[in-house]
């Protein structure tokens, strides 16, 4: 074909064509200067490539195991964002999502008038918080993995996290604060009677399917979308209550 294009043109503008051996000439330094420029660049790129820290590498692993699932028993969760964190009005150095923090108030002011003092011992936790009390207090404690997990959930796992849950006390029975006597309180006998009203629900009661140890002070709130979503959404049914 290409012969025959050749012979298509015209002898005057075949006689310009310049011969294949003179245009190879040409090219030649062209080509070897190319070949070097090619060797350089990939000489300079090999050098100036990043190291991997094997410290700080990140494994294929770590990056695909994404948190979806749970860890020692307890769920995956999010921090809320500080703009939907409300104090609460009897301590606002303890802030809750919006719906819970009011929800809450009205919680205590009905056992208020009923003679009860409901304490908020603890809401939102962010993991940087969760971090210290997960890791620090199980060095201080000697536990295990296993151990700490069965009363503490690891950092990114704590339904603290959410801005929904809170740890609630008896402000006349300091010494029942975070543990399990706290259920022989009135404060928690009132809990157990009228909670529900308020969208608050006990999160690990006994023999709960997550089998995190039982935590009477430990209630969320369970009153908008967003707290069922988080908290029973592709999760099957409800912890036995
Ligand atoms: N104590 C509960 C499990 C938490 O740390 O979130
Ligand atoms: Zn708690």
């Amino acid at each position: 074909m290409g012969f025959q294009y050749d012979d298509d043109v015209p002898v005057a503008i075949r006689s310009e064509v310049p011969a294949p051996k003179a245009r190879t000439n040409r090219l030649l330094p062209w080509a070897v200067g190319g070949a070097i420029a090619v060797v350089a660049i990939g000489t300079w790129a090999i050098v100036q490539r990043p190291t991997t820290n094997p410290d700080t590498a990140v494994t294929p692993a770590e990056t695909e195991t994404a948190p979806s699932e749970a860890l020692l028993g307890h769920r995956p969760y999010a921090d809320a964002p500080a703009e939907v964190l409300t104090p609460l009005a009897s301590n606002p150095d303890i802030r809750l999502r919006s719906p819970a923090a009011k929800a809450f108030d009205n919680l205590q002011a009905a056992a208020a008038r009923e003679g009860i003092r409901l304490l908020p011992l603890s809401g939102f936790r962010s993991k940087q918080d969760q971090q210290a009390l997960f890791f620090d207090v199980k060095a201080e404690r000697n536990q295990s993995v296993t151990e700490r997990a069965s009363v503490s959930a690891p950092p990114g796992y704590s339904e603290h996290h959410t801005g929904y849950a809170i740890d609630i006390g008896d402000a006349d029975q300091p010494a029942t604060h975070l543990e399990t006597t706290f259920e022989q309180t009135a404060a928690f006998r009132w809990l157990q009677a009228n909670a529900k009203r308020f969208s608050f629900e006990l999160s690990f009661p006994r023999n709960n399917s997550q089998q995190v140890s039982y935590e009477p002070w430990h209630w969320r709130f369970v009153g908008d979308v967003e707290s069922l979503r988080l908290f029973y959404g592709d999760r099957g049914t409800p912890a036995a209550q």
